[in-house]
C-alpha cells in the first residue's frame, strides 16, 4: 500500500495515533500557534455522499491552519455525471491539489484512490467498512473526556453491520489494554466477519446484548449509531430494523455517574433530545474535537508524512475466485489490482476486506 495515505488508522503504528491525539489536543488549547502552517496549500474535499461534520470539519481544519479549499460535494455537477472514472477524477485532481479528503458509497474506494493518487488521500469514509478520521476524533474524545483508552468497558449500538464508525472504532480500541466490548444490536445487524475476526486475534473480552436496558448499568463508553438507511437494499430491510434502539432519560438513569456518550452523528432517533442536556451526552463536543483530529491529521501529513506500514500483500488470486461483495469498488473500477490477504476464514479482499469465494 503507498505511503503517506490514511486509508486505515491500524496501518500506522499505535504510538503514531498517539502523537496525533497529542498534536490536536495540543491544537485545541492554542490554535494560534498553527494558524499559519498550512499556508500556501491546498486541501481537496471530493464528497461522493452527503456528509456535514466530516466535510465541514476538514474544511474548518485547513481553513484554521492557513491552507485553502477546493472540492465537490455534490458530484453530479462534476464530470463523474459523465461517466468519468473515479481514478481519472483522482488524477485530476492531485494536480490541482496538495491533500485529498474523499468520501465514497464504495467499500474500499479510498484505497483504489490511494493507488492512482500523486498526493496523499485521507479516508472521509469508504462505503460500509470504515472511518477512520471518526476514530481518530473519537480517540481525542475518549483522551480528554475520559483520560486515555484503556480498561474501559464500551457498548457499541445500532448498525453494527454497516455501520463504517464502529468498524474503525473496534479496529482501534482493540489495540489497547483491558477494553471490554458489549455489542448491542439486533442478530441481523451485528458485526460483520472481519470485525468479529479483529476481536478474536486482539484477545479483548466481548459479549453481544439485543437490549439497552441489560447493557447500559456496566458500561464506561456508550457509542451509539443510526441504522444506515441508505445502505439497505430494500426499504422494507430498513423499515424492521428502524427505532428498535433509543436511548433516553430512563435508560440514562440506570448508567454510570460518569459514562460518556458518544455518536458519530447525524442522529436520527436513536437519542432522545432530552439527553442532550445531561453532561453525560459528549456528542456535540465530539464532533467540535474533530476539527482539531483533522488539523493535526492534514498538518502532519502535509509536514513530516505519516509512517504507514505495509498492511495488505498482494497474494496470489485463483482462477475464478473474486471479491463477492457488491458494494466493493472492485465490482466497478477497471484496472484495481487483485490485491487479497490472509485471514482465519480465508482469503478476503485487500479493498474491502470481505470473503473472497
Ligand atoms: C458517520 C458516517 O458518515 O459514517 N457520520 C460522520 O461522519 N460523522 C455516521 C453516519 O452517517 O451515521
Amino acid at each position: 500500500m503507498p505511503a503517506n495515505h490514511f486509508i486505515d488508522l491500524n496501518s500506522l503504528k499505535v504510538e503514531d495515533w498517539g502523537r496525533l491525539v497529542d498534536l490536536a489536543e495540543r491544537m485545541r488549547e492554542n490554535p494560534e500557534e498553527y494558524n499559519q502552517c498550512c499556508r500556501g496549500k491546498i486541501l481537496a474535499t471530493l464528497f461522493y455522499e452527503p456528509s456535514t461534520r466530516t466535510q465541514f470539519s476538514f474544511q474548518s481544519a485547513m481553513f484554521r491552519l492557513g491552507g485553502q479549499v477546493i472540492g465537490f460535494d455534490n458530484p453530479g455537477t462534476t464530470s463523474v455525471a459523465k461517466g468519468e472514472s473515479l481514478k481519472d477524477t483522482i488524477r485530476m485532481l492531485a494536480g490541482y491539489s496538495d491533500i485529498i479528503a474523499m468520501r465514497h458509497p464504495l467499500d474500499g474506494s479510498a484505497l483504489a484512490a490511494a493507488i492512482s493518487s500523486d498526493v496523499p488521500i485521507i479516508n472521509a469514509g469508504d462505503g460500509g467498512h470504515l472511518h477512520p478520521t471518526q476514530t481518530l476524533t473519537d480517540l481525542v474524545t475518549l483522551s480528554i473526556e475520559k483520560g486515555g483508552f484503556d480498561g474501559h468497558c464500551i457498548g457499541v449500538c445500532g448498525d453494527l453491520w454497516y455501520g463504517r464508525t464502529v468498524h474503525s472504532l473496534i479496529k482501534a480500541l482493540s489495540c489497547f489494554n483491558n477494553n471490554r466490548f458489549v455489542l448491542i444490536s439486533t442478530k441481523e445487524l451485528t458485526v460483520p466477519p472481519y470485525v468479529r475476526e479483529v476481536l478474536d486475534k486482539s484477545g479483548c473480552e466481548y459479549s453481544f446484548a439485543e437490549t439497552l436496558e441489560e447493557a447500559v448499568p456496566e458500561l464506561d463508553v456508550l457509542y451509539m449509531t443510526r441504522i444506515q438507511r441508505e445502505r439497505f437494499s430494500s426499504p422494507e430491510e430498513y423499515e424492521a430494523q428502524k427505532g428498535v434502539y433509543v436511548l433516553d432519560g430512563e435508560k440514562m438513569k440506570r448508567a454510570k455517574k460518569d459514562l460518556i456518550v458518544m455518536h458519530p452523528l447525524p442522529r436520527v432517533d436513536e437519542i432522545a433530545v432530552e439527553v442532550d442536556s445531561d453532561p453525560r451526552a459528549a456528542y456535540f463536543r465530539q464532533a467540535r474535537y474533530g476539527v482539531f483530529a483533522r488539523m493535526a491529521l492534514i498538518y502532519t501529513m502535509l509536514s513530516e508524512g505519516l509512517n504507514v506500514r505495509e498492511l495488505r500483500e498482494g497474494t496470489h488470486i485463483e482462477p475464478g475466485k473474486r471479491c463477492r461483495n457488491k458494494r466493493c469498488v472492485k465490482a466497478f473500477e477497471f484496472d484495481l489490482p487483485d490485491f487479497v490477504h490472509q485471514s482465519s476464514d480465508g482469503l478476503v479482499c485487500g479493498f474491502c476486506e470481505q470473503i473472497v469465494s
